[in-house]
């Protein structure tokens, strides 16, 4: 029996007001029952009440794609979390490579929006992983174990009671070139352990979701893995019949 599964869609920045009508429409009509609440949709953040208000009764959740790390005040374009709780929002993705990279967030700033989430009531779900020189390195672990380090000194032991954490190997993120099920079992496995000698309780039960390039064809071989409790989507996230998919292999796994 798998731990609680998740699959996530990222929309990143896509999307438009009749697109999300006609999404909303079609996911409902093709999604079972029991489905619906292992579902969560990331749009961007000016569609998040509209979303949220169009999902009611159906058990779908939404999550953002950021906030700020500050409760409030003078930060001329962001968002904080108290606001998105506001508008219906249950889960905030945090870390993500290309906030990483495009954003210049750091590991350290991560950990500050992880915490403030939390007390916010918020779900974080935290972005990890290599790039291929550190893979090619043989830094793997190394980068990760950083990852999660700079979590825990911040918000404590206890960091991840009541959070997910994204395996998104930045080498396989739009990239068609997905880590192989072992590959992404490997880390998972190292993910667990790690926040296991922090929190066992914790890392007994976290969903450790899988991102980068997940589509309908890989989806099942990955839900297979012990340690892989769900996806973290992308593009495929935004072709309905594609996410219906990969939530149906994912489902798949529940059963078993
Ligand atoms: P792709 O599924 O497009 O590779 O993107 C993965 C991702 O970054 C999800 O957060």
């Amino acid at each position: 029996m798998k731990r609680n599964v998740l699959v996530v869609a990222n929309w990143k920045m896509h999307g438009q007001l009749s697109w999300i009508e006609k999404f909303v429409k079609e996911l409902n009509r093709g999604l079972a029952l029991e489905t619906a609440e292992h579902l969560v949709l990331c749009p961007p953040f000016v569609y998040m009440e509209h979303l949220y208000r169009s999902l009611i009764g159906t058990g779908i959740r939404v999550g953002a794609q950021n906030m700020h790390g500050t409760s409030q005040g003078a930060f001329t374009g962001e968002v904080a979390a108290s606001m998105l709780v506001d508008v219906g929002c249950k889960f905030v993705i945090l870390g993500h490579s290309e906030r990483r990279t495009q954003c210049g967030e750091d590991d350290r700033q991560v950990a500050i929006k992880f915490e403030l989430a939390k007390q916010s009531g918020l779900t974080p779900i935290l972005c990890v992983g290599e790039n291929a020189e550190e893979r090619a390195a043989g830094l793997t672990e190394v980068v990760i174990q950083r990852q999660l380090d700079a979590v825990l000194l911040h918000a404590g032991q206890e960091a991840f009671s009541g959070a997910v954490i994204a395996y998104e190997p930045v080498w396989a993120i739009g990239t068609g070139n997905s880590a192989t099920p072992e590959q992404a079992q490997a880390v998972h496995a190292f993910v667990r352990r790690h926040v296991s000698r922090h929190d066992p309780d914790a890392a007994a039960v976290m969903p450790i979701v899988y991102g980068g390039s997940v589509k309908a064809a890989n989806a099942r071989l990955l839900a297979e893995q012990s340690d892989v409790d769900g996806a973290l989507v992308g593009g495929a996230s935004l072709v309905v019949s594609d996410f219906l998919a990969i939530s149906e292999g994912f489902m798949s796994a529940v059963a078993r």
